[in-house]
């Protein structure tokens, strides 16, 4: 049987970081549950700001490898630093390549923020997954500056939270992109939900 794939994204421009711990902490997490991990680390990916009007952009390596990414994936552990009460900007402009990937998938959300309790950061990378019609855990993880001793996570209660982020996405990825698959291949009757909408999608 498909190992369920999960995509660890890091939604960060700077390498490494608190962020980068976090991420590993996920990783290990999704792996341990079975999943198939990939990363996509947003500080090496080279990607350009997304631009309606390049069409030009679609035939990037590095937005054709994210778009590749993101439609094999079940699901998605998103981390974003927490910039200005939002997500940040890095993580923003990969939605922005995104839409029909993400439908019927599954995502678990942590941050890392300077002092601030994430809150917002971690609403608005769950409201942007929503409006890509995709479903997240009710519950997440962020990062503050007391979890760690520089990069290294010291937090065990926090260790705790990101690897049950971990396995409830491996968990639930799979099984939310079969019911969500087969509602859309019977049709856009109202009885297929919000996946009646996709029937046409390639
Ligand atoms: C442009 C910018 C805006 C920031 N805004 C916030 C904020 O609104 N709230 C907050 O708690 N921290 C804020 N920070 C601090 C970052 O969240 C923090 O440095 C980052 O999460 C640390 O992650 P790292 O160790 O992986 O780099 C901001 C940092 C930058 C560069």
């Amino acid at each position: 049987m498909q190992r369920p794939r999960i995509v660890i994204v890091l939604g960060s421009t700077t390498p490494g970081g608190r962020l980068a711990t976090l991420a590993a902490e996920a990783q290990a997490a999704a792996t341990e549950a079975g999943g198939e991990v990939e990363r996509c680390d947003l500080s090496t990916a080279g990607l350009p700001v997304m631009c309606t009007e390049d069409p030009a952009q679609a035939d990037f390596p590095a937005v054709a490898e994210l778009r590749r990414q993101a439609a094999e994936a079940d699901g998605f552990i998103l981390l974003t630093p927490e910039y200005h009460g939002n997500m940040s900007g890095a993580l923003k402009n990969w939605f922005d390549y995104l839409y029909l990937e993400l439908a019927g998938k599954f995502a678990g959300v942590i941050a890392t923020t300077g002092g601030g309790g994430g809150d917002m950061s971690i609403t608005a990378v769950k409201n942007c997954f929503a409006w890509c019609h995709g479903f997240t855990l009710p519950f997440n993880a962020v990062g503050k500056p007391a979890d760690f001793d520089g990069d290294a996570l010291s937090s065990e209660k926090l260790r705790d939270r990101v690897h049950r982020i971990g396995h409830d996405v491996v968990r639930y990825a799979p099984l939310i992109r079969k019911s969500f698959d087969a509602a859309r291949a019977a049709g856009d009757a109202r009885s297929s939900g919000v996946a009646g909408l996709h029937a046409g999608d390639q």
